[in-house]
C-alpha cells in the first residue's frame, strides 16, 4: 500500500502518531495527518493537568476534538495517560494517602468512562521506574504515599472503567534489555502471575546519539510478548538525518514485524515543525510537510 497505516494494516498492525488538537485547524497538518495515519495519540490533551486541573472539575474539550477527529475518519485513538508523575497539577500531590487513593482511582475512572468504548489502548501508568541500575520505583506522589501497589491498584481501576481498552504500562529507556526493563518485567510477570489485568506494555522509543536503537530492541519485545501481553511501540522518534536515521526507523519496523505480539507504531509527532525535540528533526515528515528518506525507509520496512 502506498501510506503508513494501510501499509501497516496489511500486516495486522496500526500506524499512528501524536497529535496536537491546536494543529488541526492547519490543512497540511490535518492532511498528513489523515493520509498516512490510522490511530492517533493526543499528545497533551489527555493529561491530569490538561483534563482534572482543579480537583472534580474534569475538562474534555480538547481531547475530544482530537478523539471526534479521529472516529469520524476510521483512526484508532491510544489514551495517553491516566496516571504519571509529571504534566500532574500541584493539588494531586497535596492530598493525604486516603484522599489520593479516592482521587486517583476517581480520576481513572471518570476519564475512561468518558471515552468509553472509543479507546483501542489506554497508557494505565505511566513512566513509574527509575532510570539506572537500581530498577527502583520513581518518587511520585502515588508511590511515595500509595507505595509499590499503587499500579496494580490503577490497572484494577481501570479493567473496571472500561473492560474493552486495552490496558498498558508505558515507559522510556526500556526499549532493551537493561536494569530498568528488568524491573518493568519483572512486574508484569508478576502482574500476569496474580491476575492482575494487564494486556500492553509500551516503549516510548525516544532515540538519539547517546541513547540510539538498542541491538536488542526485537528481543526484549520478544521477551515481553512472551509474558503474554501484546507490545507497542508508543512514542517513536529518532534524531538525526538522512540515511542515518532512514536506517534506524527501518530497523524499529522491522523489530514490531517480527514479533506478532507487537501491534503497532505510534510516532511522536506528525512533522519536525512541532517536534517537543525542538532542536531536533526526528520525525517522518519535514517542516514542510515533505516525506524524509527515514518515511520512505518505514514504508518500505512494512
Ligand atoms: C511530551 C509532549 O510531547 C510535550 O508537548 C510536552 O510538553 C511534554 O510531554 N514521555 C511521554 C509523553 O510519555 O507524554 C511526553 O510528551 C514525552 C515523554
Amino acid at each position: 500500500a502506498s501510506t503508513l497505516g494501510a501499509s501497516a494494516a496489511e500486516k495486522g498492525r496500526y500506524f499512528g502518531t501524536a497529535v496536537a488538537a491546536n494543529h488541526l485547524g492547519e490543512s497540511a497538518y490535518a492532511n498528513t495527518l489523515n493520509t498516512e495515519f490510522n490511530s492517533v495519540t493526543p499528545e497533551n490533551e489527555m493529561k491530569w493537568d490538561a483534563i482534572e486541573r482543579t480537583r472534580g472539575s474534569f475538562s474534555y474539550g480538547s481531547a475530544d476534538q482530537i478523539v471526534n477527529h479521529a472516529q469520524s475518519r476510521g483512526m484508532k485513538v491510544r489514551g495517553h495517560t491516566l496516571v504519571w508523575h509529571s504534566q500532574l497539577p500541584s493539588w494531586v500531590g497535596s492530598l493525604a494517602t486516603a484522599d489520593l487513593r479516592s482521587a486517583m482511582n476517581n480520576h481513572i475512572t471518570q476519564v475512561m468512562t468518558h471515552w468509553k468504548g472509543k479507546i483501542h489502548s489506554w497508557d494505565v501508568v505511566n513512566e513509574a521506574f527509575q532510570d539506572g541500575s537500581s530498577g527502583a520505583r520513581r518518587s511520585s506522589p502515588f508511590q511515595d504515599k500509595l507505595g509499590n501497589g499503587f499500579i496494580e491498584e490503577a490497572f484494577r481501576t481501570a479493567r473496571a472503567a472500561d473492560p474493552a481498552a486495552k490496558l498498558c504500562y508505558n515507559d522510556y529507556n526500556t526499549d532493551g534489555v537493561n536494569a530498568k526493563s528488568n524491573a518493568v518485567y519483572t512486574m508484569v510477570r508478576d502482574f500476569k502471575a496474580r491476575g492482575v489485568p494487564i494486556d500492553c506494555v509500551g516503549f516510548q522509543s525516544h532515540f538519539n546519539s547517546a541513547s540510539p536503537v538498542p541491538s536488542d530492541y526485537q528481543a526484549n519485545l520478544q521477551r515481553f510478548a512472551d509474558l503474554g501481553v501484546d507490545v507497542q511501540i508508543t512514542e517513536l522518534d529518532i534524531e538525526g538525518s538522512g540515511t542515518a536515521q532512514a536506517n534506524s526507523y527501518g530497523n524499529v519496523v522491522r523489530a514490531c514485524l517480527a514479533v506478532s505480539r507487537c501491534t503497532g507504531i505510534t510516532v511522536w509527532g506528525v512533522t519536525d515543525k512541532y517536534s517537543w525535540r525542538a532542536s531536533g528533526t526526528p520525525l517522518l515528515f519535514d517542516g514542510n510537510y515533505a516525506k524524509k528518506p527515514a518515511y520512505t525507509a518505514v514504508l518500505t520496512a512494512l
